[in-house]
């Protein structure tokens, strides 16, 4: 993991800014593509309790042979509709479903623990932030986040807590590229973490200007968008369970995107999401 820069926090921890993500990696299948993840270079974990791989995950981790301080798992929490998330009682299942993603990936520390989705429209998240300042006061998780928060519940936190988040996972690639977002984050300290880095593996590995920036750097598609995070400042988390694929994806280092790219890339926004919006975004 040498070359892959890290990306100091604001709690003075630090984070590879290339990371492995594994959604809708079965957890039967998350054991031997994490294995190969971390054999490849990574060092570096994402995955999260709706993802049903904790357990699969945890193996690798524990199969890898790669000390654990070595190692920087995030796990997230599923704060889903079918919970009261308010009061005590909403606290309380906080700590109960992190003692169950710690069981299930055999660890005694996550590196980063993050609320899944901010569920504006109910107003709990403010609440459940208030286990996770325990959690991580407890040294229970070394560092604690959001994802797919706006910069109204970001600013609610700020106002209501000492503890401020130390990053924000969001969508984020060329045709997304939050911008306004970025700004907001760099302004409070806040990093900014991408996930769908590679726009799912969709439209975005074929767009004619990515292709041609690919060809002239003698690289491929991928590798140019997981560059182009990298020089952004922002923390990429590429899923893939193809072994050669793991392996494109952490061998982005040794080249540079230059004005000329950056600037072409720049042109790509489209607006559009991949993913639901998290401001109007329930769930059951
Ligand atoms: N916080 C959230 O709400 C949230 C939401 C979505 C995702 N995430 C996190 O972000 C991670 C990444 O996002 P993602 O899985 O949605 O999408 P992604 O990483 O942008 O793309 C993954 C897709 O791209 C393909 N792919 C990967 N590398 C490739 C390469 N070098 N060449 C061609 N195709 C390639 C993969 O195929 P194969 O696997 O078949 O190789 C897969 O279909 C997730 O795994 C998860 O950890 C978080």
């Amino acid at each position: 993991m040498s070359t892959i820069p890290s990306i100091t926090l604001n709690n003075g921890t630090t984070i590879p800014q290339l990371g492995y993500g594994v959604w809708q990696v079965p957890d039967d299948e998350a054991a031997s593509a994490v294995r190969t993840a971390i054999e490849a270079g990574y060092r570096s974990i994402d995955t999260a309790a709706i993802y049903e791989n904790e357990v699969g995950t945890g193996r690798a981790i524990a199969a890898a042979g790669v000390p654990r301080e070595e190692l920087y798992i995030t796990t997230k929490l599923w704060n889903s509709g079918t919970l009261d998330w308010s009061g005590q009682q909403g606290q309380d299942a906080v700590l109960r479903a992190f003692d169950e993603s710690l069981a299930k990936l055999g660890l005694d520390y996550v590196d980063l623990y993050l609320i899944h989705w901010p569920r504006p429209m109910h107003g709990t998240f403010p609440n459940v932030w208030k286990a996770f300042e325990k959690l991580y006061q407890d040294g229970r998780v070394k560092s604690v986040g959001v994802s797919n928060f706006g910069t109204e519940q970001l600013d609610t936190l700020l106002r209501e807590s000492s503890v401020v988040p130390v990053l924000n996972q969001v969508e984020l690639h060329p045709h997304f590229p939050q911008a306004e977002l970025r700004e907001y984050h760099a302004a409070h300290g806040i990093a900014t973490e991408a996930w769908s880095p590679l726009g799912q593996g969709k439209e975005l590995l074929a767009e004619p200007t990515l292709v041609k920036i690919a060809e002239k750097q003698g690289r491929t598609v991928a590798q140019v968008m997981l560059r182009w995070h990298l020089q952004s400042g922002v923390i990429a988390i590429p899923k893939s369970v193809t072994p050669s694929r793991i392996r494109e994806n952490l061998d982005v280092a040794g080249f540079e995107l230059d004005a000329e790219d950056l600037a072409a890339i720049a042109t790509l926004e489209t607006g559009k999401r991949l993913g639901p919006d998290p401001q109007g975004f329930d769930w059951n």
